[in-house]
């Protein structure tokens, strides 16, 4: 049955749940959980709650027992007619799960002989009967009888000897945020003493073994809580925070009140198994779920309509967090290549929903890079607009006014609003409009004036044919023919669908600067000729504008070369400029040596209303790099060598950003060396960074029999470390063989499919290799397709995010598009199909 949920007809809950009382009797197959909740009547109506695949044993009312006929199993709820019930009460249950059957990973369920628990968003309801919903918010007190020897909850604990554990949690939270933890773990510990004196207990909590691989998960912890006290005013409020790593695990990792549980991918770390890029997200992700105690924990969202309130803002604040520990510069690129590899795609195809949607069928195909990475940005532009002095003010006054309450996005524009006076009413389209504004430009020079005339439109998205234009902050500057700038960074406030500005007084005609900072989530519609974007590649002061242009340049080479035009020859010769001064700057020669990804050339190409073709766009990319090698190959070479790390590995920015540098000469290398360095850094490489950045340099030439071997012997045993052996070779393999090769590596009996880590590695990999996934005989789609339904039965979470791959299927040619129908119509037609990935296929077809 499917049912679709709207924002409008939210209502409040009729009830207050004073206290939450739950006693787990843990066992594998029958875990008993009995509840006692306290309610109060707040309004008239039944008493309505969630429960979901719950053996329930009995049900009661201040100690009376209750007909089991009251629960309407088809629905999922319990509904205790209003007649019975006194004006306060107590609730009591007691019921029968099985945590080992649970492979959905929703609820209670065992990761590798651990008990642990995944509650958001509607998690709750398959461990008992409970208004599960993020409003009704409770104290909660919790008792764990079980044989593992370490058991935690959320909260503070009580009492803990063997066998049995009291946990109490005095800050009222959400179902949501419940977790429970049950296994043979052991702990790295550590403290933190807050800001106004109060010493904190911190534990990681890993698999016996896996102590060495912790640390940095642990230091990232210290320097989060540190930096929420610095840059925010937030302060930890509980004795204890733990954390546990899990192998199994739908996502990346969870923010339950001090009892954070994490995707082991996300907290395992060492020089010999974890790139650079693992560090960073470690630490971004550790900032991430322990920043969400302020904004998610003590301030939640009323509904899941509101859920960006939570995300989007936790995404801004552990941006600023990594690039406040790392470069603000390259971190703020990377956001943008991620923004627009993941949201605009999202917003420019048929699963486009604004930040705050107004109806879903299945809340989890809500986690999407729209409410997270797009809900950051739109509070990036709203920082823009009020100054930072007006952030820090209206953070403040949300942190006073809101602490405690279950909040709206509403709430949260009002707050701006009342900190610094102005009128946020247009503003928040961003929040209830979905689609991708364009930012047209053109440009007027007469008698030293320049006069920018901008035009923004935004195309129609399902569901909302009409777009009013949106305010729109544009930051730019203006660089003199000379490279001096002339106009230091200056904020546009757009309001209208067209609008000029004029710059009077000016010499000659600069070249314009624009989005410095990527200002505004748009696309950008301008003339701009080569030599003016090699200008601003050469001499922009804005490090994102800069990267841009440079950007720019290699896609117009590349879209060139993929449609059939010969390119001019700036971008390669750019690239000398760049090599010549790479040593000043290796984190941004590297941003620039990266050559745009075949996925990003396809949308572009799409956005100019043309077919792409993703084996021209291969070849065409091939070609350049190939070319990019030999016209540079002394440079690239000297700057590979240069770039070598000696010394001990440190997962910090600098040496990032050498290995980055070193990994993209080798790149660009390796197309004319047959892979001759790539072996070499293979079998010499003392830290993961460089070993799998040759590995696939080794795959995309074909030259990684051995090396794929080697690696498997060294690392057999390391789950983390193989999903990079499974992920890799069906990314990095020549298109013509990807599929094949994925087809090998999903035999049995190494492809444990049912992690959901493998999993993604594995398909994730192939998705991710576009002209294989695309391949013209349909073979992708097929493979993919058929993994889709045999996992849909066993994790619907999991399956219905991977459907997103398909999301752009209407873009290609009729053939392909004949093949994706297909393999998408036998998937929405399978029998017994879940809620999550019907809802996404039909979305994807509709
Ligand atoms: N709330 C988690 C986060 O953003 C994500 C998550 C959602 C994890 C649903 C599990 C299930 O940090
Ligand atoms: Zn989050």
């Amino acid at each position: 049955m499917t049912v679709t949920q709207y924002l409008a007809d939210w209502r409040p809950y009729p009830f207050e749940v004073t206290q939450t009382r739950l006693e787990f009797d843990l066992a594998p197959r029958t875990t008993r959980v009995r509840s006692q909740i306290g309610f109060r009547r707040k309004d008239t109506g039944d008493l309505v709650l969630d429960g979901a695949g719950l053996k329930t044993l009995s049900l009661a009312i201040d100690g009376r027992s209750l007909d089991l006929g009251l629960i309407r199993a088809d629905q999922e709820k319990l509904v205790i007619p209003a007649a019975d019930l006194p004006e306060s009460f107590t609730f009591e249950a007691e019921v029968e799960i099985d945590p080992e059957a649970n492979t959905a990973l929703e609820g209670l369920y065992l990761s590798g002989g651990i008990f642990c628990t995944q509650c958001e968003a509607e998690g709750f309801r398959h461990i008992t009967w409970y208004p599960d919903r993020p409003d009704v918010m409770a104290p909660f007190h919790v008792t764990i009888r079980s044989d593992k020897p370490v058991l935690l909850s959320n909260g503070n604990p009580m009492s803990n000897t063997t066998k049995e554990a009291v946990w109490h949690d005095p800050w009222p939270k959400p179902a949501y945020l419940f977790a429970l933890v049950a296994g043979d773990l052991v702990a790295i510990s550590d403290s933190f003493t807050t800001m106004s004196g109060r010493k904190v207990a911190l534990n990681v909590w890993v698999r016996p073994g896996d102590q060495d691989r912790a640390g940095y998960a642990m230091e990232s912890l210290i320097r989060s809580m540190k930096w929420d006290e610095e840059a925010y005013g937030r302060e930890y409020d509980l004795d204890v925070f733990n954390i546990v790593a899990v192998d199994d695990f739908n996502m990346g990792a969870m923010e339950n009140k001090g009892l954070n549980i994490f995707n082991s991918k996300l907290v395992l770390a060492s020089a010999e198994t974890a790139t650079d890029g693992d560090y960073e997200r470690i630490e971004g992700v550790i900032g991430h779920e322990y920043f969400h105690n302020w904004t998610g924990n003590r301030i939640t969202c009323r509904d899941w309509f509101q859920l960006c309130l939570k995300e989007g803002l936790t995404v801004f604040r552990d941006q600023q967090f990594t690039s406040d520990m790392r470069s603000a510069a390259v971190k703020r690129i990377h956001d943008v290549q991620t923004l627009r590899a993941r949201q605009f795609r999202e917003d420019a195809g048929p699963l486009a929903h604004p930040p705050c949607p107004d109806h879903y069928q299945e809340i989890n195909n809500f986690y999407t890079a729209t409410v997270y990475e797009k809900g950051a940005e739109v509070i990036g532009m709203l920082k823009r607009l009020v100054g930072e002095a007006g952030y820090r003010k209206a953070l403040d006054l949300y942190f006073d006014r809101h602490d405690g309450q279950a909040c709206t996005i509403e709430d949260w524009i009002t707050v701006f609003e009342d900190a610094t006076g102005r009128d946020l009413t247009r503003f928040k389209r961003w929040y209830t409009d979905a689609g991708t504004p364009r930012l047209s430009l053109s440009e007027e020079w007469r008698d030293g004036t320049l006069t920018l005339n901008f035009r923004q439109e935004t195309v129609p998205t399902p569901g909302q044919p009409d777009k009013p234009p949106r305010v729109i902050p544009i930051a730019l500057g203006l660089i003199g023919p000379n490279g001096d700038e002339v106009l230091p960074t200056t904020m546009l406030e757009m309001t209208w669908a067209e609008q000029s500005f004029r710059f009077d007084g000016l010499g000659a005609r600069p070249v314009v600067s624009l989005l410095r900072g990527f200002s505004a989530p748009v696309t950008v519609s301008r003339e701009i000729t080569a030599d003016e974007q090699a200008l601003l590649l050469a001499h922009d002061t804005d490090p994102y504008a800069r990267w841009q242009a440079g950007h720019d340049l290699a896609l117009d080479a590349l879209i060139a070369r993929a449609t059939g035009v010969t390119d001019g020859a700036e971008f390669r010769h750019a690239i000398g400029g760049l090599l010549a001064d790479a040593e000043s700057d290796p984190a941004f020669a590297a941003l620039c040596l990266w050559l745009p990804g075949e996925e990003e050339i396809a949308t572009t190409i799409a956005t100019r209303g043309l077919t792409p073709d993703p084996d021209a766009i291969h070849a065409a990319r091939e070609a350049l790099a190939r070319d990019i090698a030999s016209a540079h190959e002394q440079a690239l070479a000297r700057l590979y060598d240069a770039m070598d790390n000696p010394g001990p590995y440190r997962p910090d920015a600098e040496g990032g950003a050498r290995r980055s540098l070193r990994l993209a000469c080798l790149g660009l290398l390796s197309r004319i060396d047959a892979g001759k360095r790539a072996g070499t850094l293979f079998g010499a490489a003392s830290n993961m960074t460089e070993r799998q950045g040759a590995l696939e340099c080794l795959i995309a030439t074909g030259k990684d029999g051995d090396a794929l071997v080697a690696f498997a012997q060294e690392f057999g045993s390391n789950r983390l470390v193989m999903d990079k052996w499974f992920m890799v070779q069906p990314l990095r393999t020549a298109p013509g063989l990807a599929v094949a090769r994925a087809r090998e590596l999903a035999a049995p009996p190494d492809f444990d499919w049912k992690n959901p880590n493998r999993f993604r590695a594995l398909i994730g990999g192939l998705t991710g290799n576009h002209a294989a996934f695309h391949a013209a005989d349909g073979s992708g789609y097929g493979f993919v397709v058929d993994w889709l339904m045999r996992l849909d039965p066993v994790n619907p979470q999991t399956t219905a995010r991977m459907c997103s791959a398909f999301e752009t299927w209407t873009r290609y040619d009729a053939g392909r598009q004949a093949h994706a129908r297909a393999a998408l119509s036998r998937l929405a037609a399978m029998p017994g199909l879940s809620r999550n990935t019907a809802e996404m296929v039909t979305r994807i077809l509709a």
